[in-house]
């Protein structure tokens, strides 16, 4: 299964990735995790990907199309994959139709997960990710067990330097401004399903089955 999931920036692409990754055993590729994990590790990649990330704007195209054009060509990608966050402008989705062209293969489905902006500002700001494991919780929506702890791991929880309510704005401009456009493109290329996000985790998850034809 080749995946594409699209949506807003709190649209819960990230929270949907994890299961349909296990459900499929295929890799979850999500470019905002392969920055932050570069910035944390202090490599040349974080560097040049923090200060856009900071703001809420794009990671230049030519760096982002670099890193997941190695990844793609990984052999664990032979399987399928899921991409989480990417392509995000028309350069990045002309650049992937060529890698993938050039690696023989094609997309199963482009799935855009729809939640209203008011939803998504509550979503991010609320978000809380363990140090330790990754795994996301929401204040309200889906807390810890204890509120300043991982229920799964008991690592530390922290909110992304991203989450804040200004930096929240700036990303959903800059979605509407260079993301939305590839809505239209994948509509053209037959490949785009929208997926009714603003329900609970596990009914968002059922829908995006029943697209791709699995139970
Ligand atoms: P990235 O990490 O991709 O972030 P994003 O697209 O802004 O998306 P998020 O991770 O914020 O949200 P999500 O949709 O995964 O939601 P989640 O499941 O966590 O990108 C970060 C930055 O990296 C970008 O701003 C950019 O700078 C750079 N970057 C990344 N890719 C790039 C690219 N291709 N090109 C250039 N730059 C790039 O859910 C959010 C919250 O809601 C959680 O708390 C969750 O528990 C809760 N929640 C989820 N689903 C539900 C539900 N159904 N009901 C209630 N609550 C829910
Ligand atoms: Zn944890």
């Amino acid at each position: 299964m080749r995946i594409i999931l699209m949506g807003p920036p709190g649209a819960g692409k990230g929270t949907q990735a994890e299961k349909l990754v296990q459900k499929f055993n295929i890799p979850h590729i999500s470019t905002g995790d392969m920055f932050r994990k570069a910035i944390k590790d202090s490599t040349e990649l974080g560097l040049k990907a923090k200060s856009f990330m900071d703001q809420g704007k794009l990671v230049p195209d030519e760096v982002t199309i670099g890193i997941v054009k190695e990844r793609l060509q990984e052999s664990d990608c032979v399987k399928g994959f899921l991409l989480d966050g990417f392509p995000r402008t028309v350069a990045q989705a002309d650049a992937l139709s060529e890698i993938l062209n050039d690696l023989n293969i094609s997309l199963n489905a482009v799935l855009d997960i729809q939640v209203p902006k008011e939803i998504l500002v509550d979503r991010l700001t609320g978000r809380r990710i363990c140090k330790s494991c990754g795994a996301t919780y929401h204040t309200l929506f889906n807390p810890s067990i204890n509120e300043k702890e991982c229920t799964k791991c008991s690592g530390e929880l922290y909110q992304r330097a991203d989450d804040s309510s200004e930096t929240v704005n700036k990303r959903l401009d800059v979605y509407a401004e260079q993301t939305t456009p590839l809505i239209k493109y994948y509509q053209e290329l037959g490949l785009l399903s929208s997926i009714e996000g603003n329900q609970p985790m596990d009914k968002v998850l059922s829908d995006i089955c029943l697209v791709l034809g699995v139970n």
